[in-house]
């Protein structure tokens, strides 16, 4: 359970406070997780009253939290909301924050503690980093006479954290100089996934996987993230941004340093920022970023039964716009470990379904004695760890048929955490939520490590605005441009089909 405190939503209106954030504040509280010293400010343009507030708040709650809504739980949690209207520059605003904030720590206990999360546009982080800092809200700036504490002042950023390296480093500088390095909370959401974190257990729980999981029995590894939905209503964010910056930057990079970073000597913060931080430094940008790269954009057609817009269709997007939707590019890691294994990763909108997994693929058996009737290949293992949907893992291996002849072919053994665990397992923004309110960093990447994921990324950001001709167009349904699978095969390989 936390401990008392002030969470203050800057964006409190937008998609992600709306479906995400509010309603795992209140999934928190439903758990127990959250102190009666609890309070909750929304900070935005509308213009609500505190009451306006809780009502939509509530409607936010009752369509997409986790868990059950209850009434008592709800009426105890809202007693603590509070609204201020305004926008990012306004002084009034801000000196209003602070009285609420105050009014907050005078009727409920907060005592003092604030956390504000930033679920705004990037270029607005400064503006609202510098009028906490003018308006005194930001710095601890005095000590509890009885316990000698100070109260805390974090900051939770949302990504994308900039635009390019030179971006990120001077958004650093802008929160850094208001808040302390150690207050500084980025989110990335995919590490609040709970398979995600089970990648840990299960390369470091398990004897079985860490001997192979290097160069000599490893062949390739694929990190896939595909969405069947598109980009309608999301413009204002992602046109210009694309699919590499939107989630290879982070997600896709964070998920290939978990599985390819060295044991670290143990699991807090420190130890496991600077595993995956070595890891990430040691990914070779390819010279040849043409051959290493494929980016599409999805055309307009039928899938699953529906008419759907193009990307230049979708309504107010610029119809000439090289945005990609989708892209792919293969990574090698110069290491011991890893040496000459391609890390191939993928993320686009409106492919074939919603699915995020890693295959870690290894090499054939050597002198396969046994035949397949159907011609089909057989006897390249992978372990495939499910991030979404259907979350678990599923081994790849050869099987005999049964039958008289020894004939061989790949089955699968499957663990699914539906089947094997009886509780269901918290939305990332619970667990990230948590982790900020309780001063926990693990979760939550350096700044050292997203400095690294775009030395990896800039250069084919780079070569891909040098391009001059659209991102290729794709189906919808489909699984990508027919470059993404150029990628693949010539280097004798194939994409699998999650
Ligand atoms: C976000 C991206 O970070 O992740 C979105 O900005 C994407 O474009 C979303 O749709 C997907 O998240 P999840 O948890 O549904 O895989």
């Amino acid at each position: 359970i936390s401990g008392p405190g002030t969470l203050i939503f800057f964006g409190v209106t937008g998609d992600l406070a709306r479906k995400k954030l509010l309603p795992a504040v209140y999934d928190l509280a439903n758990r127990g997780l959250l102190p009666a010293s609890f309070g909750v400010i929304g900070f935005g343009r509308r213009d609500w009253s505190h009451e306006e507030f809780v009502a939509q708040a509530r409607v936010w709650v009752e369509e997409r939290a986790r868990t059950a809504f209850n009434e008592d739980v709800w009426n105890q949690l809202a007693g603590g909301f509070r609204f201020v209207s305004g926008g990012f520059e306004d002084d009034d605003a801000f000196e209003r924050l602070g009285e609420v904030l105050q009014e907050l720590d005078d009727t409920r206990g907060t005592g003092g503690n604030r956390t504000f999360y930033l679920s705004i546009p990037p270029k607005a982080f400064e503006a609202v980093c510098g009028k906490l800092n003018e308006h005194g809200l930001a710095k601890q700036s005095w000590q509890d006479p009885e316990t000698g504490l100070q109260p805390y002042r974090r900051v939770v950023i949302e990504k994308p954290f900039g635009h390019n390296l030179d971006s990120a480093r001077e958004l650093n500088e802008v929160v850094e100089t208001v808040f302390r390095p150690d207050d500084v909370f980025r989110i990335d959401h995919y590490l609040g996934k709970e398979t995600v974190q089970n990648l840990l257990a299960l390369r470091f729980a398990n004897r079985l996987f860490e001997p192979l999981w290097n160069a000599g029995h490893v062949d390739h590894v694929q990190i896939t993230m595909a969405e069947d939905i598109g980009i309608g209503g999301r413009a204002g964010y992602y046109d210009g941004v694309g699919a590499a910056r939107d989630v290879i930057q982070n997600h896709l990079l964070q998920l290939l340093a978990l599985t390819a970073m060295e044991e670290p000597i143990s699991f807090n913060a420190a130890q496991l920022h600077s595993e995956k931080e070595k890891v990430l430094s040691a990914v070779k940008v390819p010279t040849d970023l043409g051959s290493a790269s494929a980016r599409g954009q999805y055309a307009g057609g039928w899938q699953g039964g529906e008419q759907v817009n193009g990307y230049l269709e979708e309504e107010g997007f610029d119809p000439h716009s090289t945005t990609e939707t989708f892209a792919a590019i293969r990574l090698e890691i110069a290491t011991r470990r890893w040496d000459g294994v391609p890390f191939y990763l993928r993320a686009g909108k409106r492919l074939g379904r919603r699915v995020t997994e890693i295959a870690v693929v290894f090499k054939k058996a050597p002198n396969l004695l046994f035949h397949d009737n159907t011609g089909a290949d057989f006897g390249q293992n992978a372990v495939v760890i499910r991030v979404q949907p259907d979350e678990g893992a599923t081994l790849r291996i050869a099987s005999k048929v049964p039958g008289t002849q020894m004939e061989v072919r790949d089955v699968t053994m499957d663990f699914s955490y539906g089947t094997s665990f009886t509780e269901s397992s918290p939305e990332a923004y619970e667990r990230l939520i948590l982790d900020v309110l309780l001063g926990e960093p693990p979760l939550f990447p350096r700044h050292a490590e997203v400095e690294q994921s775009w030395r990896i990324l800039d250069p084919f950001e780079e070569f891909w605005a040098e391009l001059t001709q659209q991102p290729e167009p794709y189906a919808p349904g489909s699984w990508g441009p027919d470059s993404a699978h150029e990628l693949l095969a010539k280097d004798g390989r194939t994409w699998r089909r999650p």
